[in-house]
């Protein structure tokens, strides 16, 4: 079962949901690393859909974790953002890949991969060295990992966290 649905059926949103319209939108299957059209088309459905009531300032200032995310996307869709099922699936792959924080001292293979932008062999990487030893900070994951790209790392900062 995929990040999407199991953290959707986990929190009990069905129910909440009526229609069934988040169901249909989260039960795609997570593409793991994104390739650059992706990132455009999943960014072009975010301003689309999210900058009608405000700017996307208020989303870029608020990183979250990817939980917290599908909650308040709900209480947009609630407030009466609207969009098909597959742009609200762009919309949550772009909150993934650029505005979702993580711990990458506990995090899963995919948030490791969407959120640091990494291949799935350096997310791996991450996952064996942190289990012999947990990762201090950025300075020690950079060093350690020369795998990952820098400047994703940069723009990240004030979203990766070690704990
Ligand atoms: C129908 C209008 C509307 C649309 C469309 C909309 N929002 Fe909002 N949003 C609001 C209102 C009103 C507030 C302020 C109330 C509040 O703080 O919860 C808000 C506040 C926020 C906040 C700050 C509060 C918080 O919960 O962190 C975030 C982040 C946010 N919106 C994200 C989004 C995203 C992502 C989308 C696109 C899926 C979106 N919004 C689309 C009406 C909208």
């Amino acid at each position: 079962m995929n990040r999407r649905v199991s953290a959707y059926v986990s929190r009990g949103l069905a129910a909440l949901l009526g229609g069934g319209l988040l169901l249909a939108s989260f039960g795609l299957p997570v593409t793991g690393q994104p390739v650059a059209t992706e990132v455009s088309s999943s960014e072009t459905a975010a301003v689309k859909i999210c900058s009608g009531c405000h700017t996307m300032q208020i989303v870029m200032d608020t990183p979250k974790d990817y939980d917290a995310w599908h909650d308040t996307v709900q209480a947009m869709i609630n407030r009466g953002a609207q969009g098909t099922p597959d742009e609200f699936d762009l919309v949550m792959d772009f909150l993934f890949q650029d505005m979702t924080t993580v711990d990458v001292n506990h995090a899963d293979l995919e948030a490791l991969m969407t959120v640091l932008h990494a291949s799935q062999a350096t997310a791996e990487a991450i996952m064996a060295r942190r289990a012999a030893r947990p990762f201090k900070d950025l300075a020690d994951l950079e060093s350690t990992e020369p795998g990952l790209d820098r400047a994703v790392l940069d723009t990240k900062k004030r979203m990766i966290f070690f704990q």
